[in-house]
């Protein structure tokens, strides 16, 4: 299943395919395609250059660590993501080894997640971002240290048929794809004058 976004402008085409589906094909992931993902989070640029995500993963052929990162999910989430190959969990480094706050460690971690989203859809995969888990459990579970973040889970995997899911969400995974008009989000001057060059 494709779900191409209709772009008032033109997009890089990889751009316009990711997607983020709810529904996965019950095939794993090739290990060169999650390295390339992997690599491509790898090469985001940062504040500093000092690169602070980090990533937990499991494929669901290792069932104890697939498991871990299941379990700091929200039930929602649950319901769909564990049906995906592969679960991510990214992490940032909010406050360095000195004890100094790094204030755009999300903002980076995020663009790196960003990068691995849009390479999966160059490899014909799709990574879906999860925001709903229980950051306190993962800080638990996944034994992170003082200054480490939970960020956001991911599940990757080939998308599949929107037949398998439950009804409420099969609509949701048919649904179209919308966004707000550039003239909602770019301003110039001061915040809210809407910029000429998107009018
Ligand atoms: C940081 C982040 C958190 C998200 N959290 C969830 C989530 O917890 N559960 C979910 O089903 N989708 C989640 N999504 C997916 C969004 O709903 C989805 O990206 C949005 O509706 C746009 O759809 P698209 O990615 O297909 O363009 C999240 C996306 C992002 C980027």
């Amino acid at each position: 299943m494709s779900k191409p976004a209709p772009s008032t402008y033109p997009i890089n085409e990889v751009i316009a395919h990711r997607w983020s589906p709810r529904a996965f094909l019950d095939k794993p992931v090739e290990k060169e395609k999650i390295l390339s993902f992997l690599e491509a989070a790898r090469w985001a640029a940062s504040s500093y250059g000092v690169q602070p995500w980090s990533y937990i993963i499991a494929t669901k052929d290792d069932p104890e660590n697939f498991a871990k990162l299941v379990s700091v999910l929200v039930p929602f989430n649950q319901s769909w993501a564990a049906n995906a190959p592969v679960l991510l969990l990214s992490l940032a480094q909010t406050v360095n080894a000195e004890g100094k706050p790094n204030s755009h460690a999300l903002h980076d971690t995020g663009a790196a997640s960003a990068q691995l989203s849009i390479q999966a859809a160059a490899l014909g995969l799709q990574a879906h971002q999860m925001s709903g888990f229980d950051a306190a459990e993962a800080k638990k579970v996944f034994a992170l240290p003082e200054g480490v973040e939970a960020v956001a889970a991911i599940a990757v995997g080939y998308a599949g048929d929107p037949e398998t899911l439950p009804d409420f969400l099969k609509e949701r995974e048919l649904a179209e794809r919308g966004r707000k008009p550039l003239s909602e989000f770019v301003f110039t001057g001061k915040y809210g004058e809407v910029s000429p060059l998107v009018v």
